[in-house]
């Protein structure tokens, strides 16, 4: 069966088709290599043993997307390309709007033109805003609090109401927590080339000595230490759930939610303590004023993914961390 993957060459897109591969899918993938780069194919490749298929181009183009499905009997796609830096989406929204909703509407037209009507669509768990409780479920109320988070939302919406169109379609949408670490390999992983926003991307260009110090956004929150809480997640297990979404919309038409998430939460202090004693290295870190926008605390009650996907994360921060590092070290 061929799936095709957008935005395939990027972190978590990258981890997906090797887990896809894994599993006896063939895999197709369009990138534009706006955030990626081509060697990542290889990569995959090398892991997994497998050929994959790639196409450099844009999902907004109709003539690429059109010519991909001519080429390839595509079964179902998972849709990753987007753009995803919080703080550049407040700064210039009109490339956001642009990019993550007209890659998404032409995605969806070509598939209904072919009669494929499959997809997995990477949301963020930044929909559920400021949470009035916790731990997150799919049922609360919706939100965001910047244009990145908006657009992940406004496609929600849209695949609900072509769901509500036509009962055909079958849509999984994936609301990630955290995701982290890197493939065992040390070959693909995330390694941003400017300064990270992130927080583990942050750590691991100060453990390298690529960066001084590690900002740690306010100590004042009400958490366990004062400092914010989020639910991280491996990036392999992220990637497994997207099989597990994959099996389920192959099974059923319908448009559903779900939290992929550990469940638990860690504090910036506990994965810095962490990440240093794993890796045995040491660097330093210092409070800084609290980061505009920031929550005290974010996690996901996962039980509906394990219910209904039968998916649970395996990893722990431990490994996190460890291959966060191991792959950085090895590109460094
Ligand atoms: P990434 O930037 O590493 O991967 C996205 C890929 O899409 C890149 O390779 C980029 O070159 C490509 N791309 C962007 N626009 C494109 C377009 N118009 N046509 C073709 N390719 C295009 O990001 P990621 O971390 O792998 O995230 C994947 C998806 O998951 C994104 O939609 C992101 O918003 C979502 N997400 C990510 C996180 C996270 O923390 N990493 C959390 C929640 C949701
Ligand atoms: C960020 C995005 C969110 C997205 C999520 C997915 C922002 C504002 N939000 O969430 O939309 O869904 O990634 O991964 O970018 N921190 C520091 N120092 C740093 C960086 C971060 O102390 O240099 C702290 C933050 O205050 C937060 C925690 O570390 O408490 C995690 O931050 P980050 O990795 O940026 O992720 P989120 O803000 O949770």
């Amino acid at each position: 069966m061929k799936i095709l993957v957008t935005g395939g060459t990027g972190y978590i897109g990258s981890h997906t088709c090797v887990e896809l591969l894994d599993n006896g899918y063939e895999v197709v993938i369009i990138d534009n290599l706006s955030n990626s780069k081509r060697d990542v194919v290889d990569k995959i490749e090398k892991i997994t043993n497998k050929k994959v298929t790639f196409y450099e181009g844009d999902c907004c183009d109709k003539n690429i997307l059109t010519k991909i499905f001519k080429e390839n009997e595509i079964s179902a796609v998972i849709h990753f390309a987007g753009y995803k830096a919080v703080g550049e989406s407040v700064l210039n929204p009109l490339k956001y709007y642009r990019n993550n909703l007209d890659s998404s509407i032409t995605l969806l037209e070509v598939m209904n033109d072919f009669g494929v009507k499959k997809i997995v669509f990477s949301s963020s768990a930044t929909v559920y805003g400021k949470p009035d409780k916790l731990p997150i479920k799919e049922d609360f109320p919706l939100s965001t609090t910047n244009p990145y988070g908006t657009t992940k939302l406004m496609i929600e919406n849209i695949l609900r109401d072509l769901y509500k169109s036509d009962n055909e379609w079958s849509i999984a949408i994936l609301r990630y927590f955290n995701p982290i670490g890197a493939h065992k390999s040390g070959l693909i992983g995330e390694n941003p080339n400017d300064i990270p926003n992130n927080l583990m991307p942050y750590i691991v260009k100060v453990a390298t000595g690529q960066l001084e110090c590690v900002n740690v956004f306010g100590n004042d929150y009400d958490t366990k230490d004062g400092t914010g809480v989020r639910d991280y997640i491996h990036v392999v297990d992220l990637a497994k759930g997207h099989i597990k979404a994959i099996e389920k919309i192959i099974k059923s038409s319908k448009v559903d939610a779900y939290n992929l998430g550990t469940g638990n939460g860690y504090s910036v202090l506990e994965i810095i303590n962490t990440f240093k004693k794993v890796n045995n290295v040491d660097f330093k870190y210092k409070i800084v004023d609290r980061r505009p926008g920031d929550i005290d605390a974010c996690y996901a009650d996962p039980s509906y993914a394990k219910k209904e996907l039968d998916w649970s994360a395996l990893y722990g921060i431990e490994d996190m961390c460890k291959d966060s590092y191991n792959f950085v070290q090895k590109n460094k």
